[in-house]
């Protein structure tokens, strides 16, 4: 285990009200919880435990790297030895678990290290937690392990019914999570969430993706028609969703956190094109995209209802204006920050 970002040591676990445990915080959505949860609540100790994949940046955590409440662990969750001496060592009250193996793409050749990474990987975590008797775990899960629908709404009693490796393996962690509230009471509550966007993505999802190939002057690559819709919300608006989980949401439990706002990947393409080659021609926009073959299944829409989470007071605020400047400004000066970053942007075999 090796733990860095800071020069002092730290003070007793105790001169901390909580000790939270952020899994996968090198990646995307988890650094942007970890500088809110590190700067706005200096008496929580925050441990980010990241295995450094390939997707993941310490440049993403650089403004709070050196904060007394803010410690950096290098290790795999699916290490049972590793995880269980953590969970003893820095006495955890909390965890938030986003660590996992996240590219749909990659899961249709990678299957097999899908479910190791986010299936058993997960049940050494929750069972880790469990035997340290934390007093609540996050399991951030995902809108893909309903399946896709064209026009019922889900909401957190419909079925799973994943059609492809990543969301089979978020769906079958759901699974061990729920079991442990079931069996032991294990104070568990899973989030299934929308597309997020922003800045921190690695480049191989689709918004940094295609911005990231314009801003190279390269055409953005659609899978088949590109008619498949996704909603999309802004990072920060997820964060003050797991805020507001980590405060109210019960034991047991599963909150959807959705958008309304949708937009097909084309729609999305051409919005990019203008916004970066600012042009609004047809003919135009239409060089700018280059179609290749769709996944082996590819889910048409996720339409969710999220009346639950409302009702604990939260609702996205970010609009897409707002956020897709943000993040097409963040990408122009960060792409970088990935060593492999150029990779991403090569067309993926599936
Ligand atoms: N990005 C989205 O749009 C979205 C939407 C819904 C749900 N989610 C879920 O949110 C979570 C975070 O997603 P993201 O897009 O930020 O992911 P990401 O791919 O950007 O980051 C994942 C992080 O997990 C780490 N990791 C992977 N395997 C590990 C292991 N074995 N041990 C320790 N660390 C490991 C990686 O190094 C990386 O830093 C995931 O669980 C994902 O399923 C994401």
């Amino acid at each position: 285990m090796s733990a860095a970002g800071r020069t002092e040591p730290l003070g007793p676990p105790s001169s901390f009200a909580k000790r939270l445990l952020v899994t996968g915080g090198a990646g995307f959505i988890a650094s942007h919880m970890i500088v809110s949860l590190v700067e706005d609540y200096p008496n929580y100790m925050i441990i980010n435990l990241d295995k450094l994949d390939y997707c993941a940046s310490l440049k993403n955590l650089e403004t709070i790297s050196n904060k007394q409440n803010y410690k950096f662990i290098q290790g795999d969750i699916c290490n049972s030895h590793f995880v269980k001496l953590l969970f003893e060592t820095e006495k955890i009250d909390i965890v938030l678990h986003f660590a996992a193996q996240t590219h749909v793409d990659l899961s249709f050749v990678r299957a097999f290290e899908f479910t190791y990474v986010n299936v058993y990987g997960t049940h050494v975590l929750v069972s880790a937690a469990h035997e340290a008797r934390v007093e609540k775990f996050i399991y951030v899960s995902t809108d893909e392990v309903y399946g896709g629908s064209l026009d019922k709404e889900f909401d957190e009693s419909s079925p799973k019914q994943p059609t492809n490796p990543y969301a089979s393996s978020k769906a079958a962690a759901e699974c061990f999570v729920q079991s442990y509230w079931e069996r032991y009471k294990f104070p568990a509550v899973i989030t299934r969430s929308s597309n997020v966007y922003g800045p921190h993505q690695y480049p191989e999802k689709v918004i940094p993706k295609f911005i990231s190939l314009l801003q190279h002057n390269r055409k953005c690559c659609i899978h088949g028609s590109g008619l498949q819709t996704r909603n999309f919300l802004y990072a920060t608006d997820v964060v003050e969703a797991f805020l507001t989980v980590l405060k109210k949401g019960k034991p047991g439990e599963i909150y959807n956190i959705g958008t309304n706002f949708e937009m097909s990947v084309l729609q999305l393409a051409k919005e990019l094109i203008q916004l970066i080659k600012e042009t609004s021609s047809e003919s135009e926009m239409e060089s700018w995209v280059d179609y290749v073959n769709d996944r082996p299944t590819n889910d048409m829409r996720y339409p969710m209802k999220s009346e639950k989470i409302h009702g604990l007071g939260w609702r996205p605020k970010v609009p897409w204006k707002e956020g897709i400047k943000k993040t097409i400004d963040w990408y122009r000066e960060n792409f970088h920050n990935w060593k492999n970053a150029e990779k991403a942007l090569e067309p993926f075999p599936v």
